[in-house]
Protein backbone atom coordinates (compact mmCIF):
# COMPACT_ATOMS: atom_id res chain seq x y z
CA UNK A 1 0.00 0.00 0.00
CA UNK A 2 1.11 3.70 -0.86
CA UNK A 3 1.82 6.42 1.63
CA UNK A 4 0.03 8.64 -1.03
CA UNK A 5 0.79 12.16 0.91
CA UNK A 6 4.37 11.51 1.66
CA UNK A 7 4.99 9.23 -1.77
CA UNK A 8 2.94 10.85 -4.22
CA UNK A 9 2.88 15.12 -3.86
CA UNK A 10 -0.02 16.19 -5.48
CA UNK A 11 -2.79 18.99 -5.58
CA UNK A 12 -5.26 16.10 -7.11
CA UNK A 13 -7.11 15.34 -3.86
CA UNK A 14 -5.08 12.04 -4.25
CA UNK A 15 -5.57 11.10 -0.62
CA UNK A 16 -9.27 10.72 -1.32
CA UNK A 17 -9.82 9.71 -4.45
CA UNK A 18 -10.23 5.77 -4.39
CA UNK A 19 -10.59 5.31 -8.10
CA UNK A 20 -7.15 6.97 -8.51
CA UNK A 21 -5.62 4.95 -5.85
CA UNK A 22 -6.63 1.77 -6.99
CA UNK A 23 -5.18 2.58 -10.61
CA UNK A 24 -2.35 3.90 -8.72
CA UNK A 25 -1.86 0.85 -7.06
CA UNK A 26 -1.03 -1.09 -10.24
CA UNK A 27 0.77 1.47 -12.30
CA UNK A 28 3.33 2.60 -10.11
CA UNK A 29 5.27 -0.33 -9.47
CA UNK A 30 5.23 -1.24 -12.87
CA UNK A 31 6.54 2.18 -13.65
CA UNK A 32 9.49 1.41 -11.09
CA UNK A 33 9.84 -1.69 -13.60
CA UNK A 34 10.23 0.50 -16.49
CA UNK A 35 12.81 2.77 -14.83
CA UNK A 36 14.71 -0.11 -13.27
CA UNK A 37 14.63 -1.23 -16.89
CA UNK A 38 15.42 1.83 -19.38
CA UNK A 39 16.11 4.63 -16.88
CA UNK A 40 19.72 5.47 -16.54
CA UNK A 41 22.22 2.51 -16.72
CA UNK A 42 24.28 1.98 -13.20
CA UNK A 43 22.79 5.40 -11.30
CA UNK A 44 20.41 3.38 -8.91
CA UNK A 45 22.72 3.82 -5.88
CA UNK A 46 23.68 7.68 -6.54
CA UNK A 47 22.70 10.57 -4.64
CA UNK A 48 21.37 12.87 -7.01
CA UNK A 49 21.19 17.32 -6.44
CA UNK A 50 17.97 17.25 -7.44
CA UNK A 51 15.22 19.85 -7.86
CA UNK A 52 11.69 17.68 -7.04
CA UNK A 53 7.69 19.98 -7.33
CA UNK A 54 6.09 19.24 -4.13
CA UNK A 55 3.46 22.24 -4.76
CA UNK A 56 2.68 24.55 -7.51
CA UNK A 57 3.43 27.36 -5.31
CA UNK A 58 6.62 29.30 -6.30
CA UNK A 59 8.42 28.16 -3.39
CA UNK A 60 7.27 24.50 -3.86
CA UNK A 61 8.05 23.78 -7.43
CA UNK A 62 11.42 22.87 -7.20
CA UNK A 63 13.00 22.13 -3.72
CA UNK A 64 16.24 21.24 -4.39
CA UNK A 65 18.15 18.07 -2.76
CA UNK A 66 19.72 14.92 -2.73
CA UNK A 67 17.56 11.93 -3.89
CA UNK A 68 18.60 8.40 -5.10
CA UNK A 69 16.43 8.31 -8.64
CA UNK A 70 14.03 5.22 -8.07
CA UNK A 71 12.75 6.68 -4.47
CA UNK A 72 12.24 10.49 -6.56
CA UNK A 73 8.85 11.57 -5.62
CA UNK A 74 6.97 11.73 -8.83
CA UNK A 75 4.39 13.79 -8.29
CA UNK A 76 0.73 15.03 -9.93
CA UNK A 77 0.29 18.61 -9.84
CA UNK A 78 -1.99 20.85 -12.05
CA UNK A 79 -2.20 24.82 -12.36
CA UNK A 80 -4.63 25.82 -10.19
CA UNK A 81 -8.55 25.99 -11.59
CA UNK A 82 -9.67 29.20 -13.15
CA UNK A 83 -13.13 29.68 -12.03
CA UNK A 84 -14.06 31.91 -14.98
CA UNK A 85 -11.93 29.73 -17.86
CA UNK A 86 -13.66 29.36 -20.79
CA UNK A 87 -13.07 27.40 -24.25
CA UNK A 88 -11.53 30.17 -26.44
CA UNK A 89 -11.27 28.93 -29.55
CA UNK A 90 -13.79 27.03 -32.18
CA UNK A 91 -17.25 26.41 -32.26
CA UNK A 92 -17.20 25.53 -28.72
CA UNK A 93 -15.85 29.70 -27.79
CA UNK A 94 -17.65 30.97 -25.00
CA UNK A 95 -18.63 27.76 -22.76
CA UNK A 96 -17.32 27.19 -19.78
CA UNK A 97 -14.06 25.25 -19.74
CA UNK A 98 -14.94 21.27 -19.86
CA UNK A 99 -14.04 19.76 -16.18
CA UNK A 100 -15.11 16.22 -17.71
CA UNK A 101 -14.63 15.09 -20.66
CA UNK A 102 -17.13 15.63 -23.35
CA UNK A 103 -18.36 12.51 -25.24
CA UNK A 104 -18.06 13.01 -28.33
CA UNK A 105 -14.48 13.61 -28.10
CA UNK A 106 -13.57 11.05 -25.86
CA UNK A 107 -11.52 9.39 -28.33
CA UNK A 108 -10.01 12.30 -29.94
CA UNK A 109 -8.93 13.80 -26.64
CA UNK A 110 -7.01 10.15 -25.31
CA UNK A 111 -5.00 10.17 -28.57
CA UNK A 112 -3.89 13.29 -28.06
CA UNK A 113 -2.83 12.15 -24.29
CA UNK A 114 -1.76 9.49 -25.61
CA UNK A 115 0.57 10.88 -28.25
CA UNK A 116 1.88 13.47 -25.72
CA UNK A 117 2.80 10.86 -23.17
CA UNK A 118 4.56 8.15 -25.04
CA UNK A 119 7.08 11.06 -26.35
CA UNK A 120 8.56 11.54 -22.34
CA UNK A 121 9.50 7.77 -21.41
CA UNK A 122 10.89 7.37 -24.44
CA UNK A 123 13.53 10.16 -24.38
CA UNK A 124 14.95 8.37 -21.19
CA UNK A 125 15.40 5.15 -22.88
CA UNK A 126 16.73 7.18 -25.48
CA UNK A 127 19.04 8.86 -23.00
CA UNK A 128 20.12 5.79 -20.85
CA UNK A 129 23.68 5.39 -21.77
CA UNK A 130 25.07 8.18 -21.50
CA UNK A 131 25.73 8.72 -18.06
CA UNK A 132 28.37 6.74 -18.50
CA UNK A 133 30.41 9.35 -20.62
CA UNK A 134 29.17 12.62 -18.72
CA UNK A 135 31.35 15.36 -19.10
CA UNK A 136 31.16 16.38 -15.67
CA UNK A 137 29.62 15.84 -12.56
CA UNK A 138 27.41 19.12 -13.35
CA UNK A 139 26.33 17.96 -16.85
CA UNK A 140 25.83 14.34 -15.09
CA UNK A 141 23.19 15.78 -12.65
CA UNK A 142 21.33 17.88 -15.56
CA UNK A 143 21.06 14.76 -17.98
CA UNK A 144 19.22 13.24 -14.53
CA UNK A 145 17.31 16.03 -13.96
CA UNK A 146 16.06 15.83 -17.27
CA UNK A 147 14.96 12.55 -17.20
CA UNK A 148 13.15 12.24 -13.82
CA UNK A 149 10.58 15.36 -15.26
CA UNK A 150 10.12 13.56 -18.09
CA UNK A 151 9.31 10.61 -15.98
CA UNK A 152 6.61 13.03 -13.89
CA UNK A 153 5.47 14.22 -17.42
CA UNK A 154 4.41 10.65 -17.78
CA UNK A 155 2.71 10.54 -14.83
CA UNK A 156 0.71 13.79 -15.64
CA UNK A 157 -0.77 12.01 -18.98
CA UNK A 158 -1.16 8.90 -16.89
CA UNK A 159 -3.12 10.93 -14.20
CA UNK A 160 -5.15 12.37 -16.75
CA UNK A 161 -5.92 8.63 -18.80
CA UNK A 162 -6.73 7.30 -15.21
CA UNK A 163 -9.10 9.86 -13.65
CA UNK A 164 -10.74 10.91 -16.83
CA UNK A 165 -10.84 7.92 -19.37
CA UNK A 166 -11.79 4.76 -17.33
CA UNK A 167 -10.91 1.45 -18.24
CA UNK A 168 -9.67 2.54 -21.72
CA UNK A 169 -7.07 4.97 -19.72
CA UNK A 170 -5.74 2.62 -17.30
CA UNK A 171 -4.80 0.22 -20.92
CA UNK A 172 -3.08 2.94 -22.26
CA UNK A 173 -1.66 3.91 -19.47
CA UNK A 174 0.00 0.55 -19.32
CA UNK A 175 0.66 0.66 -22.94
CA UNK A 176 3.03 3.58 -22.27
CA UNK A 177 4.77 1.91 -20.51
CA UNK A 178 5.33 -0.80 -22.94
CA UNK A 179 6.66 0.28 -25.77
CA UNK A 180 10.67 1.14 -26.56
CA UNK A 181 11.75 4.05 -28.14
CA UNK A 182 13.64 2.38 -31.19
CA UNK A 183 12.31 -1.74 -30.50
CA UNK A 184 11.12 -2.96 -33.94
CA UNK A 185 8.11 -4.48 -32.42
CA UNK A 186 6.58 -2.25 -30.22
CA UNK A 187 8.32 1.03 -31.25
CA UNK A 188 7.50 4.89 -29.43
CA UNK A 189 4.66 6.92 -31.73
CA UNK A 190 6.61 8.78 -33.17
CA UNK A 191 9.51 9.04 -35.02
CA UNK A 192 11.63 11.43 -33.22
CA UNK A 193 11.25 9.48 -30.27
CA UNK A 194 12.77 5.84 -32.08
CA UNK A 195 15.87 8.24 -33.31
CA UNK A 196 18.94 6.79 -31.07
CA UNK A 197 20.32 9.38 -28.78
CA UNK A 198 24.65 8.42 -29.24
CA UNK A 199 26.68 11.01 -27.71
CA UNK A 200 26.39 14.37 -25.93
CA UNK A 201 26.15 16.53 -28.62
CA UNK A 202 22.93 14.63 -29.78
CA UNK A 203 21.86 14.87 -26.11
CA UNK A 204 22.19 18.81 -26.35
CA UNK A 205 20.86 19.00 -29.75
CA UNK A 206 18.27 16.95 -28.70
CA UNK A 207 17.27 18.85 -25.75
CA UNK A 208 17.23 22.17 -27.53
CA UNK A 209 15.39 21.50 -30.87
CA UNK A 210 13.03 18.12 -29.67
CA UNK A 211 12.56 18.92 -26.00
CA UNK A 212 11.20 22.42 -27.50
CA UNK A 213 8.96 20.73 -29.65
CA UNK A 214 7.41 19.28 -26.59
CA UNK A 215 7.05 23.13 -25.29
CA UNK A 216 5.11 24.27 -28.73
CA UNK A 217 2.55 20.74 -28.65
CA UNK A 218 2.59 21.64 -24.13
CA UNK A 219 1.78 25.15 -24.80
CA UNK A 220 -0.83 23.86 -27.49
CA UNK A 221 -2.66 21.83 -25.08
CA UNK A 222 -2.23 24.48 -22.45
CA UNK A 223 -4.84 26.46 -24.25
CA UNK A 224 -7.22 23.51 -24.36
CA UNK A 225 -11.35 23.48 -24.01
CA UNK A 226 -10.60 20.32 -21.53
CA UNK A 227 -9.59 22.19 -18.43
CA UNK A 228 -7.57 19.26 -16.87
CA UNK A 229 -5.54 19.15 -19.90
CA UNK A 230 -4.83 22.40 -20.17
CA UNK A 231 -3.93 22.61 -16.80
CA UNK A 232 -1.52 20.04 -16.70
CA UNK A 233 0.19 21.09 -19.44
CA UNK A 234 0.86 24.75 -18.02
CA UNK A 235 2.61 23.57 -15.41
CA UNK A 236 4.35 20.67 -17.44
CA UNK A 237 5.84 23.96 -18.98
CA UNK A 238 7.86 25.30 -15.91
CA UNK A 239 10.31 22.43 -16.05
CA UNK A 240 10.60 22.17 -20.43
CA UNK A 241 12.82 25.57 -19.71
CA UNK A 242 15.29 23.51 -17.68
CA UNK A 243 15.53 20.89 -20.55
CA UNK A 244 15.98 23.34 -23.34
CA UNK A 245 18.77 25.49 -21.03
CA UNK A 246 20.50 22.10 -20.89
CA UNK A 247 20.46 21.85 -24.61
CA UNK A 248 20.74 25.37 -25.54
CA UNK A 249 23.86 25.59 -22.97
CA UNK A 250 25.37 22.53 -23.81
CA UNK A 251 25.80 23.33 -27.30
CA UNK A 252 27.21 27.21 -26.59
CA UNK A 253 29.56 25.21 -24.17
CA UNK A 254 31.22 22.80 -27.08
CA UNK A 255 30.60 25.59 -29.31
CA UNK A 256 33.13 27.54 -27.23
CA UNK A 257 35.47 25.19 -26.24
CA UNK A 258 36.57 24.36 -30.28
CA UNK A 259 36.52 28.09 -31.02
CA UNK A 260 38.40 28.58 -28.16
CA UNK A 261 40.75 25.73 -28.78
CA UNK A 262 41.03 27.28 -33.01
CA UNK A 263 41.81 30.34 -31.76
CA UNK A 264 44.87 29.25 -29.03
CA UNK A 265 46.34 26.92 -32.05
CA UNK A 266 45.58 29.19 -34.91
CA UNK A 267 43.67 26.14 -36.88
CA UNK A 268 40.29 26.10 -38.70
CA UNK A 269 40.01 23.01 -41.35
CA UNK A 270 38.08 20.40 -39.62
CA UNK A 271 40.92 17.49 -39.52
CA UNK A 272 43.21 20.15 -37.59
CA UNK A 273 40.57 20.99 -35.54
CA UNK A 274 39.72 17.01 -34.88
CA UNK A 275 43.49 16.86 -34.38
CA UNK A 276 42.90 18.75 -31.35
CA UNK A 277 40.45 16.60 -29.67
CA UNK A 278 37.48 19.06 -29.92
CA UNK A 279 34.61 18.88 -32.50
CA UNK A 280 35.15 20.81 -35.61
CA UNK A 281 31.95 23.55 -36.29
CA UNK A 282 31.40 21.12 -39.62
CA UNK A 283 30.42 18.46 -37.53
CA UNK A 284 27.97 20.48 -35.09
CA UNK A 285 26.61 22.01 -38.52
CA UNK A 286 25.59 18.60 -39.29
CA UNK A 287 24.31 17.33 -36.38
CA UNK A 288 21.86 20.46 -36.28
CA UNK A 289 20.92 19.75 -39.32
CA UNK A 290 19.66 16.09 -38.46
CA UNK A 291 17.66 17.36 -35.55
CA UNK A 292 16.44 20.11 -36.65
CA UNK A 293 14.72 17.98 -39.73
CA UNK A 294 13.57 14.97 -37.83
CA UNK A 295 11.66 16.83 -34.97
CA UNK A 296 9.94 19.71 -38.20
CA UNK A 297 8.50 16.22 -38.64
CA UNK A 298 6.67 15.97 -35.29
CA UNK A 299 4.65 18.81 -35.88
CA UNK A 300 3.01 16.44 -38.54
CA UNK A 301 1.25 17.16 -42.26
CA UNK A 302 1.14 20.74 -43.49
CA UNK A 303 -2.27 20.30 -44.51
CA UNK A 304 -4.25 18.28 -41.75
CA UNK A 305 -7.70 17.38 -41.55
CA UNK A 306 -6.93 16.23 -38.06
CA UNK A 307 -5.69 19.71 -36.88
CA UNK A 308 -8.66 21.20 -38.27
CA UNK A 309 -10.76 18.93 -36.17
CA UNK A 310 -8.69 19.43 -32.81
CA UNK A 311 -8.96 23.38 -33.19
CA UNK A 312 -12.75 23.32 -33.94
CA UNK A 313 -13.81 21.08 -31.64
CA UNK A 314 -11.89 23.10 -28.86
CA UNK A 315 -9.18 20.18 -27.88
CA UNK A 316 -6.05 21.55 -28.87
CA UNK A 317 -5.35 25.25 -29.52
CA UNK A 318 -2.68 27.56 -31.38
CA UNK A 319 0.35 28.71 -29.53
CA UNK A 320 -0.29 31.53 -27.21
CA UNK A 321 -4.25 31.56 -28.63
CA UNK A 322 -5.78 33.80 -26.70
CA UNK A 323 -2.81 36.20 -27.18
CA UNK A 324 -4.30 36.31 -31.07
CA UNK A 325 -5.93 39.17 -31.88
CA UNK A 326 -8.89 37.32 -34.52
CA UNK A 327 -12.40 35.44 -34.51
CA UNK A 328 -10.48 32.07 -32.76
CA UNK A 329 -12.42 30.36 -35.28
CA UNK A 330 -10.45 30.25 -38.32
CA UNK A 331 -13.52 30.56 -41.06
CA UNK A 332 -12.09 32.46 -43.20
CA UNK A 333 -8.50 33.16 -43.29
CA UNK A 334 -5.63 31.32 -45.23
CA UNK A 335 -2.36 30.36 -44.37
CA UNK A 336 1.02 29.60 -46.39
CA UNK A 337 2.21 26.71 -46.99
CA UNK A 338 4.86 24.97 -49.17
CA UNK A 339 5.07 22.12 -52.10
CA UNK A 340 7.19 20.66 -54.45
CA UNK A 341 5.42 21.62 -57.88
CA UNK A 342 7.55 20.53 -61.08
CA UNK A 343 10.67 20.76 -59.00
CA UNK A 344 10.49 23.83 -57.56
CA UNK A 345 9.39 24.68 -54.51
CA UNK A 346 6.05 26.95 -54.48
CA UNK A 347 4.26 28.87 -51.66
CA UNK A 348 0.58 28.36 -51.82
CA UNK A 349 -2.34 29.25 -49.31
CA UNK A 350 -4.83 26.86 -47.72
CA UNK A 351 -7.60 27.37 -45.29
CA UNK A 352 -6.09 28.18 -42.09
CA UNK A 353 -7.87 25.00 -40.25
CA UNK A 354 -6.12 23.02 -42.23
CA UNK A 355 -2.70 24.72 -41.72
CA UNK A 356 -2.44 25.00 -37.94
CA UNK A 357 0.65 22.29 -37.92
CA UNK A 358 2.44 24.17 -40.23
CA UNK A 359 1.62 27.47 -38.36
CA UNK A 360 2.56 25.80 -34.91
CA UNK A 361 6.14 23.94 -36.68
CA UNK A 362 6.43 28.22 -38.07
CA UNK A 363 5.75 29.20 -34.35
CA UNK A 364 8.57 26.67 -33.51
CA UNK A 365 11.01 27.81 -36.02
CA UNK A 366 11.18 31.03 -35.23
CA UNK A 367 12.24 30.74 -31.60
CA UNK A 368 14.69 28.34 -32.81
CA UNK A 369 16.33 31.12 -34.92
CA UNK A 370 17.07 33.16 -32.34
CA UNK A 371 18.65 30.01 -30.54
CA UNK A 372 20.75 29.52 -33.57
CA UNK A 373 21.81 33.13 -33.78
CA UNK A 374 22.65 32.88 -29.92
CA UNK A 375 25.78 29.91 -30.99
CA UNK A 376 26.20 31.85 -34.11
CA UNK A 377 27.55 35.05 -31.62
CA UNK A 378 29.67 32.70 -29.80
CA UNK A 379 31.54 32.13 -33.47
CA UNK A 380 31.54 35.89 -34.24
CA UNK A 381 33.05 36.72 -31.02
CA UNK A 382 36.27 34.34 -31.94
CA UNK A 383 35.82 35.94 -34.62
CA UNK A 384 36.38 32.74 -36.76
CA UNK A 385 34.97 32.93 -40.07
CA UNK A 386 31.96 29.79 -40.17
CA UNK A 387 28.40 30.57 -40.49
CA UNK A 388 25.54 27.58 -38.72
CA UNK A 389 22.84 28.31 -40.88
CA UNK A 390 18.99 26.46 -40.48
CA UNK A 391 18.88 24.04 -43.34
CA UNK A 392 15.87 25.03 -45.46
CA UNK A 393 12.45 23.81 -44.02
CA UNK A 394 12.07 20.94 -46.48
CA UNK A 395 15.64 19.47 -45.84
CA UNK A 396 15.42 15.64 -45.05
CA UNK A 397 11.85 15.44 -44.17
CA UNK A 398 9.83 12.49 -43.92
CA UNK A 399 6.69 13.71 -43.13
CA UNK A 400 4.26 16.45 -44.96
CA UNK A 401 4.21 17.81 -48.41
CA UNK A 402 7.99 17.76 -48.69
CA UNK A 403 8.52 13.76 -47.83
CA UNK A 404 9.76 11.59 -50.67
CA UNK A 405 11.57 15.01 -52.55
CA UNK A 406 15.57 15.65 -52.01
CA UNK A 407 15.78 18.56 -50.88
CA UNK A 408 19.16 20.79 -50.36
CA UNK A 409 19.43 22.44 -46.91
CA UNK A 410 19.95 25.62 -49.11
CA UNK A 411 16.40 24.81 -50.80
CA UNK A 412 17.13 23.22 -53.88
CA UNK A 413 14.82 20.25 -55.55
CA UNK A 414 17.25 17.74 -55.97
CA UNK A 415 17.40 13.95 -58.32
CA UNK A 416 17.78 11.54 -55.27
CA UNK A 417 21.08 10.85 -56.32
CA UNK A 418 22.86 13.99 -56.20
CA UNK A 419 21.46 14.43 -52.79
CA UNK A 420 22.02 10.83 -51.67
CA UNK A 421 26.11 11.79 -52.88
CA UNK A 422 25.82 15.18 -50.54
CA UNK A 423 24.20 13.37 -47.34
CA UNK A 424 27.10 13.24 -45.89
CA UNK A 425 28.07 16.48 -46.13
CA UNK A 426 24.91 17.85 -44.32
CA UNK A 427 24.19 14.82 -41.88
CA UNK A 428 26.37 13.13 -39.58
CA UNK A 429 27.94 10.43 -41.27
CA UNK A 430 29.09 6.78 -39.41
CA UNK A 431 32.62 8.51 -39.50
CA UNK A 432 31.00 11.43 -37.83
CA UNK A 433 29.48 9.65 -35.07
CA UNK A 434 32.46 7.72 -34.41
CA UNK A 435 34.88 10.57 -34.24
CA UNK A 436 32.48 12.10 -31.40
CA UNK A 437 32.20 8.82 -29.83
CA UNK A 438 35.85 8.77 -29.30
CA UNK A 439 35.89 11.94 -27.68
CA UNK A 440 33.27 10.56 -24.88
CA UNK A 441 34.57 7.31 -23.98
CA UNK A 442 34.93 7.58 -20.38
CA UNK A 443 33.14 9.95 -17.62
CA UNK A 444 34.39 13.13 -16.10
CA UNK A 445 33.90 12.68 -12.20
CA UNK A 446 36.50 15.21 -10.47
CA UNK A 447 34.32 17.41 -8.81
CA UNK A 448 34.88 20.79 -11.15
CA UNK A 449 36.41 19.20 -13.85
CA UNK A 450 35.27 19.12 -17.55
CA UNK A 451 35.56 16.91 -20.73
CA UNK A 452 38.39 18.26 -23.18
CA UNK A 453 35.73 19.39 -25.70
CA UNK A 454 33.47 20.81 -23.69
CA UNK A 455 33.68 24.20 -21.73
CA UNK A 456 32.74 24.62 -18.10
CA UNK A 457 29.17 26.33 -17.90
CA UNK A 458 28.89 29.94 -16.84
CA UNK A 459 27.01 28.94 -13.26
CA UNK A 460 26.65 25.97 -11.08
CA UNK A 461 22.87 25.19 -10.55
CA UNK A 462 20.37 26.78 -7.61
CA UNK A 463 23.00 28.87 -6.76
CA UNK A 464 26.05 26.42 -6.12
CA UNK A 465 29.47 26.71 -7.46
CA UNK A 466 30.38 24.62 -11.00
CA UNK A 467 32.35 22.40 -8.83
CA UNK A 468 29.70 21.29 -6.21
CA UNK A 469 28.88 17.98 -5.43
CA UNK A 470 25.70 17.25 -7.70
CA UNK A 471 26.06 14.08 -7.68
CA UNK A 472 27.37 10.99 -4.78
CA UNK A 473 28.29 8.10 -6.53
CA UNK A 474 28.42 5.74 -3.28
FE1 LIG B 1 8.47 16.36 -21.12
FE1 LIG C 1 11.47 17.91 -21.68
Amino acid sequence: MINYVDKIPNNVDLGRDRVLQRALEHWQPAFLNWWEDTGPTESRAYEVYLRTAISVEPDGWAQFGYVRMPEYRWGIFLQPRDEQRQVNFGVHKGEPAWQEVPGEHRSTLRRIIVTQGDTEPASVEQQKMLGLSCPSVYDLRNIFQVNVEEGRHLWAMVYLLHRYFGRDGREEAESLLARRSGDADNPRILGAFNEPTPDWLAFYMFTFFTDRDGKFQLCALAESGFDPLARTCRFMLTEEAHHMFVGETGVTRIIQRTCDVMKENHVEDAPDVRALGVIDLQTIQKYLNFHYSVTLDLYGSDVSSNAANYFTSGLKGRFEETKINDDHLLSDATYPVSEVVGGKIVMKHVPALTALNERLRDDYIREIESGVSRWQRVIDKAGIPFRLTLPHKGFHRAIGNFAGHFISPAGEVLTEEAWKRNQHDWLPSPQDYSYVQSLMSGRVVELGKFAHWIAPPQRGINNNPVNFEYVRFN
